[in-house]
C-alpha cells in the first residue's frame, strides 16, 4: 500500500487522472473498473479535459462498473448507468460495447453476478481498479460484515449507506434498499487499485482501511493485502492518519 495526499479535492482528482491515464498510454486496451459517487467526478473531469486537450484514446479501453441499484433501469438518472454516461463516458470516445454495469433490472440477480463475473474474466481481468470509499468504510456497495470471498452478488444497503445517498435522491425513502456489486474477490483480484477519498467525514473509514485490523467490518481494510494499492487522498480524508506508518510510503503534494 503507498498513500498520497493532495491539498485539495481537484489534486485529487488529477492524481488518480494521472495514474489512468498512464495506465490507458502503457496499455490502450486496458481494463477499467470505475466507481460512482461525487468522490471519482475530479478525476473523470481531468481525464475528459485531458482526452479533449491531447487526445488521450479510450477507443480500446474496457470499463466495468462496481454497482448499480436494484430495480433502477439504466435511463433513470439516479442509476449509476446515467451517472456514468452524464459524467464520463458522455465526454470521451469510448464505444458504448466496450462498457459494462450489473444490470440492476436482471430478474435473476445471481446469475447476473455470474454472466458479470465470466465477462470481466473473459475481457482477461481488470488492469485498474478505482474504488471510492464509504463512511462505513463499504468499497462498491460491499458494507460491513461482508464476506470476503464474495463475487458479484446481491447485497443490502446499510442504514448510513442510504443517509448517505439519500442526498442524491427527494428522501431517504426513494433510496433503494438493494444493489448488485462486484464482491470484495472481484476487486481484490485487480492487478492495480486506487482508492480515493476526500473530505473529513470519510477520515475515519481512511483509517480504518489503512491502520485497523483487516477485518470484514470494515471491508476496505482487506485492501492492506493487496499487492498494488494507492490511497489518493485529500488532506481532510488524511487526518486521521499518522505521520508516518511502518512499510507504507506516504507521499505529500
Ligand atoms: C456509494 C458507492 C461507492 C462509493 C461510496 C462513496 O454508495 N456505491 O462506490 O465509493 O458510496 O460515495 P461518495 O463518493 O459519494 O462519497
Amino acid at each position: 500500500m503507498r498513500i498520497i495526499i493532495t491539498d485539495s479535492y481537484e489534486n485529487m482528482g488529477l492524481e488518480a487522472a494521472n495514474i489512468v491515464a498512464g495506465q490507458i498510454y502503457l496499455k490502450p486496451d486496458s481494463v477499467l473498473g470505475l466507481a460512482t459517487g461525487s468522490t471519482p467526478v475530479s478525476m473523470y473531469q481531468r481525464l475528459a479535459a485531458v482526452h479533449k486537450s491531447v487526445g488521450l484514446d479510450f477507443s480500446e479501453v474496457t470499463t466495468f462498473n462496481l454497482d448499480e441499484y436494484i430495480g433502477m433501469a439504466p435511463e433513470n438518472p439516479q442509476s449509476y448507468h446515467y451517472f456514468m454516461q452524464e459524467y464520463f463516458f458522455r465526454h470521451i470516445n469510448i464505444r458504448p460495447e466496450n462498457v459494462f454495469l450489473p444490470d440492476g433490472m436482471a430478474d435473476d440477480v445471481v446469475a447476473e453476478g455470474n454472466r458479470y463475473e465470466k465477462l470481466i474474466a473473459a475481457k482477461g481481468g481488470i488492469d485498474l481498479q478505482v474504488l471510492g470509499i464509504g463512511q462505513n468504510a463499504h468499497i462498491g456497495f460491499n458494507e460491513p460484515d461482508v464476506k470476503f470471498a464474495a463475487t458479484t452478488h446481491k447485497v443490502e444497503l446499510d442504514e448510513e449507506t442510504i443517509q448517505a445517498n439519500s442526498r442524491f435522491f427527494k428522501n431517504s425513502d426513494e433510496v433503494p434498499r438493494y444493489a448488485i456489486s462486484m464482491g470484495i474477490k472481484t476487486i481484490m483480484m485487480a492487478e492495480h487499485v486506487i482508492l480515493l477519498a476526500n473530505g473529513r467525514n470519510k477520515a475515519e473509514a481512511v483509517y480504518k482501511a489503512v491502520c485497523g485490523d483487516v477485518t470484514p467490518e470494515a471491508p476496505a481494510s482487506i485492501l492492506q493485502l493487496h499487492r498494488d494499492v494507492a490511497l489518493i487522498l485529500d488532506r481532510e480524508a488524511a487526518a486521521l492518519l499518522p505521520a508516518s506508518i511502518p512499510g507504507v510510503p506516504i507521499r505529500r503534494k
